[in-house]
């Protein structure tokens, strides 16, 4: 507590953050970002607790063909397909870079079979072993993994990895076997249970989920009544996805003790206490951060004041919705802040 101001680290498994607002996967480029708006206190001081990459494959890919974006009226519609140059150019020329910032990593990776994120999580370790050392604790409390089983945008693989409890429990467990530090789930919207998902990524051996991705969407073009992007379905994000996100965090945090990373439209002060009420304990700002890559950074601020001004702490806001509530699901295990 400083000031007045309540004290808001979080542990997110080994890693200890200084506050719960990092940026989601693939929204934010700290060095493009930096370079593009002159903005060098971009890498020197970034705006989240931890920074996660977009996400990384076993081989380079060129993603999908443009347009890959478009706006809807409260939200984005996307269909990028996991453009990368492949883990080895990423071990080579992104990591030691990344290393170097001044905040906790979580890698992020993304497979087209169960054992591709066995495999993906192996290389990963050594390339940070080569870099930080072969002892774990040297390392695993500074950078953590990501599984993205849950991208709507590639064709085959890993969207059917997230919709299915024993795909899903297979690639964490592959990942598990390699990786052992932090090893968070990505996990799906577009299921009709999210809760078989989650439980099975826990009981493989994820230490946290982060909910959600992208919902399937579809924008055609005004002229032609096509589908408009070049994947034509594409991920919706932004304000338009939050109650629905809101939603599934509420119902994961109620049945799965873990910790949650919760995102899907983030953009103002009551979007992370809506998030953290539900039981996220870290909170993602996603497509906001491209109009602003500072808002998470403004968002800590406001979150401090305004449990200041409730006189909460955060294991006050931590899980908060879910108490006294007689939820259908039957409230297992309230989520411990
Ligand atoms: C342009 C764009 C690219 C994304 N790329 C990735 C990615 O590489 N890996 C990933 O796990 N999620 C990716 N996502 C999903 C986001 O991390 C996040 O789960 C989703 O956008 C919901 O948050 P939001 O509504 O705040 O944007 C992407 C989203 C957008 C809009």
């Amino acid at each position: 507590m400083t000031a007045g101001l309540p004290d808001l680290s979080v542990d997110l498994g080994p890693l200890r953050l200084a506050h719960p607002l990092v940026n989601a996967s693939g929204t934010l480029d700290l060095f493009e970002a930096a370079a593009a708006l002159e903005e060098p206190a971009l890498l020197r001081e970034p705006p989240v607790a931890a920074y996660v990459p977009k996400t990384v494959t076993l081989r380079p890919r060129r993603g999908n063909e443009p347009p890959r974006i478009v706006e809807t009226e409260a939200g984005l519609l996307n269909s990028i397909g996991l453009p990368n140059a492949g883990v080895e150019a990423f071990v080579e020329e992104e990591l030691p870079r990344l290393l170097a910032l001044p905040r906790p990593i979580i890698l992020n990776v993304g497979g087209f079979s169960p054992e591709e994120y066995g495999l993906l999580a192996a290389r990963l370790r050594r390339g940070v072993e080569a870099l930080l050392g072969a002892d774990p604790s040297a390392w695993t409390t500074r950078v953590g993994l990501e599984l993205n089983v849950s991208c709507p945008n590639v064709h085959s693989g890993c969207i059917s990895i997230g919709t299915d409890p024993a795909e899903t429990r297979s690639a964490v467990a592959g990942a598990r076997v390699e990786w052992p530090g932090l090893l968070v789930v990505k996990l799906t919207p577009n299921v009709t249970d999210i809760v078989p998902i989650a439980r099975a990524a826990a009981e493989a051996g994820a230490s946290a989920l982060s909910l959600v991705n992208t919902f399937k969407g579809l924008v055609l073009d005004r002229v032609t009544l096509r589908p408009y992007l070049g994947g034509a379905t594409g991920g919706l994000s932004g304000p338009a996805v939050k109650p629905l996100a809101l939603r599934l965090v509420f119902e994961v945090a109620a049945a799965v003790g873990l910790p949650i990373v919760g995102m899907g439209g983030v953009c103002s002060v009551g979007d992370v206490l809506d998030f953290m009420a539900c039981g996220a304990r870290v909170v993602a700002v996603g497509a906001a951060g491209f109009r602003d890559p500072w808002l998470p950074a403004r968002l800590v601020q406001e979150l401090a004041h305004a449990l200041a001004d409730r006189r909460w702490t955060l294991a006050d806001l931590i899980g908060c919705a879910h108490r006294g509530v007689k939820n259908p699901r039957n409230v297992l295990r309230p989520p411990t802040p």
